[in-house]
């Protein structure tokens, strides 16, 4: 308690401070019933289990009012602060929609919720959370289109959004995840290419977009991704020639091409570059000219 001391009312300035002090004392109780944002993320935290409308395995049993919600299963909290930092509900059978509400979490760094019937659309709302680094949503049922806001999540370095019903085409705005390292959207009906802007992301490791009717050619720009090391782009009805830009990524381990319409034949000196090569997979394409050489080593 800050004790108050009788204030002299005859100086205007001690009057004033007087005020200020008033207004100090009423702001902050006035946000200390909001309790630092915590009763945001439970509120939230119940609103996404509100959606869930089949649990088969009584996992939220323990979302309830006798624990703390820090300590509801999946559901990790930060020691000091005590905001919700990670949400991890994984095969779980779980079915339902995801509530808006978790862009509320805005401490979370962590969230999945993969392989569970999660249907309907993800929300936009997840852009809000820009501590976020891994989003795994793969494995589910979610509807509609990759929204164009998770360029918010500013962190994110890990995104799986693969095995889903999503549409729509990539956002050229993922290209803002200047962090992103692991981008997966296979078994979608994703069309539209593969966004050129997606070069701008130098920090990419993992890129697969297997199984989607994206059409198009593979970008030139994918020459920028020098850590690059396993590229899955089967089946997506590819077409044009593979970018010479690609033997430049000399760490990439794992390029997947088949199924596509590829045409042109392989550069020679591609085994001498790609000296990490392991699965080289470009069955089913429209390819021509000799096997080269380099591939005895
Ligand atoms: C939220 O924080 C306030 C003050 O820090 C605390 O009194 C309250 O118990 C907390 N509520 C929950 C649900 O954690
Ligand atoms: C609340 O969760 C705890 C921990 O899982 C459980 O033991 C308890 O039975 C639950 N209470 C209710 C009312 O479901
Ligand atoms: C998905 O979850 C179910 C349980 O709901 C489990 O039986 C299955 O093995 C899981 N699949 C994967 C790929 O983890
Ligand atoms: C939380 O999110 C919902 C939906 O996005 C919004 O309507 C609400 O105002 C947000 N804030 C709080 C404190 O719940
Ligand atoms: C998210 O998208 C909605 C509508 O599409 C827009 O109004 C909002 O400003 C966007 N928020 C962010 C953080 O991009
Ligand atoms: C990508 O980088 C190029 C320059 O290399 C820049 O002109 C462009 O605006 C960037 N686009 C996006 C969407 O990041
Ligand atoms: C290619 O993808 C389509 C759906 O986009 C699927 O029906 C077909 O079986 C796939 N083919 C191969 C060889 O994976
Ligand atoms: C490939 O690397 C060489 C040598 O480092 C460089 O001169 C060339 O511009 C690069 N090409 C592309 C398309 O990135």
């Amino acid at each position: 308690m800050i004790s108050m001391q009788p204030i002299p009312s005859s100086s205007p300035s001690n009057f004033l401070f007087y005020v200020v002090l008033v207004i100090f004392l009423t702001s902050t109780s006035i946000s200390s019933s909001y309790d630092g944002g915590n009763e945001t993320d439970h509120h939230a935290l119940l609103k996404i289990k509100s959606m869930i409308t089949r649990d088969p395995y009584g996992a939220l049993t323990s979302w309830n009012t006798s624990l703390h919600f820090c300590d509801w299963y999946g559901v990790k909290c930060g020691k000091r602060h005590r905001r919700v930092t990670f949400v991890a509900l994984q095969s779980l059978g779980l079915e339902g929609s995801l509530s808006p509400h978790v862009g509320n979490l805005s401490f979370l760094r962590e969230f999945s919720l993969f392989n569970n019937s999660f249907q309907g659309a993800i929300p936009h709302e997840l852009g809000n959370l820009n501590r976020l680094t891994i989003l795994y949503l793969e494995y589910n049922k979610f509807e509609g289109v990759i929204p164009t806001n998770l360029s918010g999540c500013l962190n994110l370095q890990m995104l799986d959004l693969s095995k889903n019903k999503l549409v729509g085409s990539i956002p050229k705005e993922i290209s803002f995840l200047s962090k992103l390292s692991f981008l997966s959207l296979g078994d979608n009906k994703l069309t539209g290419g593969i966004p050129t802007f997606l070069g701008n992301i130098t920090s990419m490791e993992t890129f697969g977009v297997a199984r989607n009717p994206l059409g198009g050619i593979i970008p030139d720009t994918l020459g920028n991704w020098k850590k690059l090391v396993e590229f899955a782009s089967g089946n997506c009805t590819l077409s044009g020639t593979i970018p010479h830009s690609v033997y430049n990524l000399s760490l990439l381990a794992i390029f997947g091409l088949s199924y596509n319409q590829l045409t042109g034949s392989l550069p020679r000196g591609l085994g001498a570059m790609l000296s990490h090569l392991e699965i080289l997979q470009f069955s089913h394409n429209q390819l021509t000219g000799p096997l080269p050489s380099w591939i005895s080593n």
